[in-house]
């Protein structure tokens, strides 16, 4: 593999680390062609970078500076060799991390980009490449682009988004305008713990109304959850595998934080009883205090999950109560397990999150 065009025009890259699935050079180049092959400036972010070879083609037509994200170790070494080689690692900066941190970071400060390189493995589950998409928005300039590289046919979650794709053999390259890239996207937020039939039905509706719905696990300070945030996540991940729309995050701080780094314009609450209705007030009116433009959307509980709580399923739990019904069946045996009163694995509570 070697630079196509540019200052580096030429430089023959690193070898590809095991594992890693390169971006050809007959994909690069006419991905290039159709963006216009050289740039007067700005910024690219190279996410699931690889050997980087998306960015330092980009850095060498032109683009003035680069951010890599990519977690594996080897391939960080070889983008690495790669900016060595080709003279330019002074305007690049390699983050060693998961996209998803890796977003979580630049969301922090204030850099724009002009492009946005996507190539997630694609394995990758629909909903947590609908996520990104939601996200990427925010970190795009107003004319910015996203290329996005999937297998043929692409995800499911991005056939709601209007790009305009082109096929190399078994590669598809997806350009989305920043306008494009418009999703409408709901936080639904709670502490799970766990995950009940009433939050399962409020979750699947918000699926139906809004184009992607980020779950967050949150830690209520008001609450001592009995399991650790990452747990609950992974029971909901669980519970919600055949929704391609719903993916399901920790969140760490504020709603309106998480929710703004999200890209997301509305939280959904799920109102069961006139009892919620004081509590959920007070947090939409704070909410909305600390950022206007987010709306607080409730969905009213299914009459036959009005009395059902995760506290309520916890104490059936821990008595050996029958909780078939209340939570998901698929997760049946693990709250079983978790929150039985010593039969079976019992958690210490060391989430503060
Ligand atoms: O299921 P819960 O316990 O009612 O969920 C409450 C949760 C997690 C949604 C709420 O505590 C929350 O939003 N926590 C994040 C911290 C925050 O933003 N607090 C200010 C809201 S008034």
């Amino acid at each position: 593999m070697r630079i196509i065009a540019g200052t580096a025009r030429g430089v023959k890259l690193a070898a590809v680390p095991p594992g890693v699935r390169p971006t050809t050079d007959r994909v690069r180049e006419s991905l290039f062609n159709s963006l216009g092959q050289f740039f007067d400036g700005g910024a690219v972010l190279d996410l699931y970078a690889g050997t980087g070879a998306l960015g330092i083609e980009a850095l060498s037509r032109g683009c003035e500076r680069a951010v890599f994200v990519e977690k594996d170790g080897r391939a960080v070494a070889a983008i690495r060799d790669n900016l060595r080689r080709t003279g330019l690692a002074e305007r690049a900066e390699v983050l060693r991390m998961d996209v998803e941190r890796g977003l979580g970071k630049l969301a922090g400060g204030s850099q724009l980009f002009n492009l946005i390189f996507l190539d997630p493995p694609y394995r990758i589950a629909p909903a947590q490449v609908g996520n990104l998409f939601s996200r990427l928005r925010s970190r795009l300039v107003p004319d910015g682009r996203v290329v996005y590289e999937s297998g043929d046919p692409p995800q499911q979650s991005t056939l709601e988004l209007k790009g305009v794709s082109r096929r190399y053999g078994k590669t598809v390259i997806t350009f989305f305008e920043r306008t494009e890239l418009t999703m409408n996207v709901a936080v639904c937020p709670g502490s799970f713990d766990p995950v009940t039939e009433g939050h399962l039905d409020i979750i699947r509706r918000a699926a139906t109304l809004f184009d992607h719905v980020v779950v967050a696990v949150g830690g209520n300070p008001r609450k001592h959850p009995k399991l650790p945030a990452a747990d609950r996540a992974r029971l909901i991940e669980k519970v919600t595998v055949d929704l391609d729309n719903v993916s399901v995050e920790v969140m760490n701080g504020l709603l309106v934080d998480f929710a703004r780094d999200q890209g997301a314009q509305v939280v959904i609450k799920g109102l069961r009883a006139v009892s919620d209705f004081e509590s959920e007030f007070e947090q939409a009116q704070l909410n909305r205090t600390l950022y206007p433009a987010l709306e607080t959307v409730f969905i009213m509980a299914e009459a036959k999950h009005s009395f059902l709580s995760s506290s309520a399923v916890r104490e059936i739990a821990l008595f050996d109560g029958e909780v078939r019904g209340l939570v998901p069946e698929g997760i049946l045996e693990s709250v079983r397990e978790i929150y039985s009163g010593g039969h079976g694995k019992i958690q210490t509570n060391n989430d503060k999150g």
